[in-house]
């Protein structure tokens, strides 16, 4: 079964898809982008995705000239055209394609992309082992609520993660955590989950305030403030959230154990309402 392209309307074989070497997303980096995940075929959580999409694009003075309603048409489409079992989604949104100067061009047409690719799960023994992170400090800038092509800052603190043997990055700034280089992350004090605010230090995680919403619906205490580096190192459980991790405990931080250095129980609980309410089949 073929990974799918889209280009600007277009249907095509995804390893046909060509854009100019001067999109501004590529020279620039000047452009915005979503991952979907399907669960039993269906985008998940299309329209928090869409919505937050059109968010970042307004955060950047970028003007979509597709209406949501369009981007979501072709997301179906992609994913019936794929064929897959699970899908991942990928949008993106640049500026367009002009000669190279950094401030915005006056006539420009927007660039519009998807991709479809099959979904690959995070390795299954990962849920029950847990997760090593290793924390960094947030080099990135100052605006990381926009989910912005701008990855370079998430991009090499993962590969120094990866080199260290650790899945995700925990970026720190002023000795207050943040967030992953993929993922947001929560911890667990006395059976209260607590996660940094969304402010513009974070993306404002769709997982993440479904993963809220969960404790709360449960009776578990959920409370959105500052987590520092120390709160960090005391916690009796972490966990990331995202699309791609949906809920995974942390066991390890820069090679110590979090805690008995195994998943803990308010983290399990939320991984399997999660499952209960998104990923078990519903018959
Ligand atoms: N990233 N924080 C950052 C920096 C992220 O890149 C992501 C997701 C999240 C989690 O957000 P959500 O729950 O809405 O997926 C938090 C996607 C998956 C990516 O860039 O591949």
């Amino acid at each position: 079964m073929p990974d799918i392209g889209l280009l600007n309307g277009d249907f095509m074989p995804l390893d046909r898809l060509m854009v100019p070497v001067e999109d501004r997303g590529y020279q620039f980096g000047d452009g915005v982008y979503e991952v979907i995940r399907t669960y039993h075929g269906a985008p998940f959580q299309v329209e928090a995705h869409l919505a937050r999409l059109d968010r970042s694009a307004r955060a950047i003075e970028l003007v979509s000239p597709h209406r949501l309603e369009q981007w979501r048409q072709w997301i179906e489409e992609g994913i019936r055209r794929a064929g897959y079992g699970e899908s991942k989604v990928y949008l993106q949104l640049t500026r367009g394609v002009a000669p190279r100067d950094h401030a915005f061009p006056s006539q420009v047409r927007p660039t519009a992309v998807l991709t479809v690719r099959q979904m690959m799960e995070i390795n299954p023994a990962l849920r029950t082992t847990g997760v090593e992170v290793m924390t960094l400090e947030d080099l990135r800038w100052a605006r990381c609520d926009i989910k912005s092509l701008n990855l370079l800052g998430n991009v090499m603190a993962r590969q120094r993660a990866k080199m260290a043997g650790a899945f995700e990055a925990i970026f720190v700034r002023n000795r207050e955590v943040t967030e992953g280089a993929v993922s947001n992350v929560m911890i667990v004090r006395d059976g209260v989950v607590i996660t940094p605010p969304e402010d513009h230090r974070i993306l404002a995680g769709i997982t993440r305030r479904l993963v809220l919403d969960l404790a709360r619906k449960h009776g578990i205490g959920a409370r959105e403030r500052v987590v520092t580096a120390e709160d960090f190192h005391r916690a009796d459980e972490i966990f990331l959230t995202g699309t791609t991790v949906e809920v995974l405990a942390v066991v390890r931080i820069d090679g110590k154990p979090v805690k008995t250095g195994r998943p803990g129980p308010v983290t399990s609980q939320l991984f399997n309402w999660f499952a209960d309410e998104y990923l078990r089949p519903t018959g």
